[in-house]
């Protein structure tokens, strides 16, 4: 993930890529991966959309514990051309859409501690791994992400990254995905995060909606919690279609005058999969 005004750490590339020293994970750093993992493997079968059950194969490496990003990559390259490569924690927005732009993914080279197994705040390897690469195997997804990173430079240039990183946070992020009359997972924050891989899915508070791109891009989200809302895509090929083939400068234009919609609004034009009671948020807030 990317945030602005960030000082580059000593000892970090001017694009800001690290070596990701494999050799100096400790065994507790591989053993947490595997908790992680072995947790996520058991619970994801029929709740996350099955092309994310394939890319697993993937971090099938030969080590255990963390992938080696280099046997990683080399995989990940046969599959869709891509990359992973190690960062020490958030990146600016330009470099992070350039990454992208050119099918390398950053990923935090730390992993979390045994405290924090259920929530940190920061992104760790686990959830760059794990929860984005994936999905970075699958032809169709892969290019959705190219696509993204072409197109935060364009808004970069435009000053108008904000509204083009809410659509990141609701498909990349946080994403469903409808599979017939059921839903299912794909977003990486998602998919990372035991908790919320239960809460998006089964909970009764948050609002589920069908994916709207203007609309999307008028919703606020928070960084903070369990989302409140969730915006569910027809398939990776329609999202693909709908934001590779819109220009987004008129949109952005448009855009420009209208008011943000709060986060759990629900609209008259809105398809609504699950009006959600919000009572998750509100029981936080009181
Ligand atoms: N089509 C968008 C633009 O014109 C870029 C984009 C493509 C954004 C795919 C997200 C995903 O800027
Ligand atoms: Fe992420």
């Amino acid at each position: 993930m990317a945030q602005h005004s960030l000082i580059r750490p000593e000892g970090a590339a001017s694009d800001w890529t690290i070596p990701q020293n494999w050799a100096a994970y400790t065994a507790e750093d591989h053993a947490t991966w595997d908790i992680l993992f072995e947790r996520q493997a058991a619970l994801l079968p029929g709740r996350v959309t099955p092309e994310f059950i394939a890319g697993l194969d993937v971090l099938r490496l030969s080590k255990p514990g963390i992938p080696d990003f280099e046997e990683l990559s080399e995989r990940l390259m046969k599959a869709t051309g891509w990359q992973v490569v190690a960062v020490p924690g958030l990146v600016p927005d330009d470099i992070f859409f350039d990454h992208l732009a050119n099918r390398r993914f950053v990923s935090g080279n730390f992993i979390r501690r045994r405290d924090q197994l259920d929530y940190l705040q920061e992104p760790d390897v686990f959830h760059d791994v794990f929860g984005h690469v994936p999905l970075l195997a699958h032809p169709v997804f892969a290019d959705y992400m190219q696509a993204y990173g072409e197109g935060g430079q364009r808004a970069a240039q435009a000053g108008v990254i904000e509204k083009l990183a809410r659509l990141y946070w609701y498909t990349v992020e946080f994403g469903l995905v409808r599979s017939g009359d059921e839903l299912k997972l794909y977003g990486a924050g998602i998919v990372s995060s035991y908790t919320e891989s239960l809460f998006a899915l089964d909970d009764p508070s948050p609002n589920r909606i069908g994916f709207d791109l203007r609309r999307l891009m008028r919703t606020k989200y928070r960084i903070d919690d369990f989302q409140q809302n969730y915006f569910v895509i027809d398939s990776f090929e329609d999202l693909l279609d709908q934001t590779l083939n819109t220009d987004f400068g008129p949109l952005y234009a448009e855009l420009e005058g209208q008011a943000d919609i709060e986060i759990e609004t629900i609209l008259p034009g809105d398809h609504v999969f699950t009006r959600g009671t919000q009572a998750y948020a509100r029981a936080k807030a009181a």
